[in-house]
């Protein structure tokens, strides 16, 4: 696996193969395009790990579901809904963990009718569990006390996070788990989304402290997710061989020390979908505003959130339907969509600064292509202002597939009900 550093285009004619505008003819704009190849060639690059479970909250279509299921890859669910897209695509109960910091009553039904294995972020749901499935084998998610991610709001370990069972609580867990017969075989930790090597690194000592506390019992360990993806010119992949390698020598000193042998799984969500999406947008006004000039789009942040959730950069780029301009005549340009929110800028820092882009000349119904958003994308969208979530396409062996269809005004409206009218 290489950690070369990735470079945007700022003017894209295709996508896999695909010219964007047969996709936008077919599918108009707003409209999400994945491209399978990608997703498998990430797959690829974690084929080291016994097993690689994607965390679908980052993309859960159940036709990327589908896909990852026949690449062999096993699956997250973080509630019933998750669990019932993994269904619907295919997978049977032995593909699904159910990982979260509570059960919600639907969720814990679901568990129980299903068999579903169970990674515990918090010692009550041992007990909760223990009192439905006695003798259940669980994974303990466990919060090492610190933790890293893109943005504080991606952080999932140390004080100040509400996620995993906190380091110092696991004689707890042990004496909860014994008390409703339940065998802790799994060991798991998260610390944080988009975040580093360096970071990820420190785990695998945490994780092995732990590990030999619970002591025999455990089978499997888990790296979680977090893996990061360049987002940004100049910035690299991690260095997977190096991973893979840090956490094999921490599962071969486990299985020196408890004579038997330990799974080891990853739980990547960004990694595996990140760079396979994009977000198509039309551009629908061009206006300078004092000393900036806007693109406007007809996608805002009820299509991809993450820019005014965390100050996230997109790597743009430009589908000109006409003549198609010198790609060094950059200009600085603020980007964004139509929503009634000032905040609804695609080119934002954290704290809502409105920052601009050096990007190519473009007109009214030119294409504007918001790219690595296959993670945390659609998933994120809504129906904020009034406004259809977009299509999903997949891209798959040069064929066009829509996975998603736009959404209608008979969508945005269902489940709502007008009760009669008050009397006088
Ligand atoms: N495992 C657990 C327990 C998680 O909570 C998450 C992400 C993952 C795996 C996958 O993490 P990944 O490999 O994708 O970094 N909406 C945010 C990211 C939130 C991540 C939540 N948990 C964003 O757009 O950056």
């Amino acid at each position: 696996m290489s950690t070369a550093t990735n470079s945007f285009p700022v003017i894209r004619r295709e996508i896999s193969g695909m010219s964007i505008d047969s996709i936008v003819q077919k599918y108009g704009t707003p409209c999400y395009v994945y491209d399978m190849a990608t997703i498998k060639q990430k797959v690829n690059d974690l084929r080291a790990f016994d097993l690689i479970r994607y965390a679908q909250k980052a993309c859960s279509n159940i036709a990327i579901l589908d896909r990852l299921r026949r690449l062999g890859v096993v699956v997250d669910a973080v509630s019933a809904g998750e669990v019932h897209r993994a269904l619907a695509a295919g997978y049977g109960p032995e593909g699904i963990v159910y990982t979260a910091d509570v059960f919600d009553r639907e969720a814990l039904a679901l568990v129980k009718k299903l068999g579903l294995h169970v990674n515990c972020g918090s010692p009550d749901m041992i007990e909760q569990l223990g009192q439905v499935q006695p003798g259940a084998s669980v994974t303990l998610r466990v919060n090492p006390g610190f933790g890293h991610g893109h943005s504080q709001k991606t952080n999932t370990g140390g004080p100040q996070s509400k996620h995993g069972i906190w380091h110092g609580d696991i004689d707890r867990c042990l004496r909860l788990a014994d008390l409703h017969n339940i065998v802790i075989d799994g060991l798991h930790m998260h610390i944080g989304s988009g975040t580093d090597l360096e970071h990820l690194s420190q785990v695998c000592d945490a994780l092995e402290r732990v590990a030999k506390q619970i002591g025999r019992t455990i089978t499997t360990i888990s790296a979680g997710g977090g893996l990061p993806v360049p987002y940004r010119v100049g910035q690299s992949y991690v260095d997977i061989d190096k991973y893979f390698q840090l956490w094999d020598q921490t599962r071969k000193r486990l299985e020196k020390d408890f004579g038997h042998a330990i799974r080891m799984e990853i739980e990547p969500g960004r990694y595996l979908v990140a760079e396979s999406g994009y977000l198509i947008a039309e551009i629908r006004a061009v206006k300078n505003m004092g000393e900036n000039r806007f693109y406007l789009l007809d996608a805002g942040f009820n299509d991809l959130a993450r820019p005014i959730l965390y100050g996230a950069y997109h790597p743009i780029s430009i589908y000109h339907r006409g003549a198609v301009p010198s790609a060094d005549a950059l200009f600085d340009t603020v980007v964004g969509g139509p929503l009634c929110e000032s905040g609804d800028i695609f080119t934002q820092e954290e704290g809502g600064f409105v920052a601009k882009r050096a990007l190519p000349p473009a007109s009214i119904g030119d294409y504007l292509i918001l790219e690595v958003a296959g993670a945390y994308g659609f998933v994120m969208s809504s129906n904020y202002n009034g406004r259809f979530r977009a299509p999903e396409v997949l891209i798959e062996d040069g064929q066009l597939h829509c996975i998603r269809e736009r959404e209608t005004f008979d969508d945005l409206i269902r489940g709502e009900k007008i009760p009669a009218a008050p009397i006088g």
